[in-house]
């Protein structure tokens, strides 16, 4: 079944640290029309950030880029958020999905967690990658709304 889409708010900005909050409150003031409990706002802020990060971090690397982001409001509060690298790509995504898999060097001390996270947040989280190309993640989840 196909859901009316009730609102939609499109951001590009540069791959760089510091855009990783800023997507963080874009998403809670998109979530805000729904009026959400704090554990659903939170859930959403985590699960962006995560995406977002591992656009900047791992999509880039130490190159310049833009990350793309996607946030739509479907009918029956079913909220969905894309964010887009067009970076170096996941070569085995299923690989990189599995808990604690990490290409980031030691020194970087990242968990490997950030697509569970994403899991254990959203109700769905798809990835669509190409090596060389980019990466698109997209999270779903229904909300309790008003
Ligand atoms: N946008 C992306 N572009 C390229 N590689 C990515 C991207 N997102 C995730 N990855 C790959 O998936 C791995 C797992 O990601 P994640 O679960 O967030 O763990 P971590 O970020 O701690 O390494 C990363 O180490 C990286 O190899
Ligand atoms: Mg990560």
């Amino acid at each position: 079944m196909k859901r009316k889409l009730i609102n939609e708010c499109a951001l590009r900005f540069p791959a760089i640290s510091r855009n990783e909050s800023l997507s963080r409150s874009a998403a809670a003031a998109f979530v805000l029309q729904l009026d959400p409990t704090v554990e659903e706002t939170a859930a959403v802020k985590t699960a962006v950030s995560e995406a977002v990060t591992n656009a900047i971090v791992h999509g880039y690397r130490d190159k310049k880029g833009t990350v793309e982001m996607i946030m739509r409001l479907y009918e029956g509060n079913h909220l969905q958020i894309i964010i887009k690298d067009k970076g170096c790509g996941i070569p085995d995504v299923k690989a990189a999905m599995e808990p604690e898999f990490s290409t980031a060097p030691p020194e970087e001390e990242r968990s490997g967690l950030g697509f569970t996270v994403m899991e254990s947040f959203m109700d769905k989280v798809r990835v669509r990658s190409v090596e060389g190309k980019g990466t698109c993640v997209t999270l779903e989840k229904t909300l309790s709304g008003k």
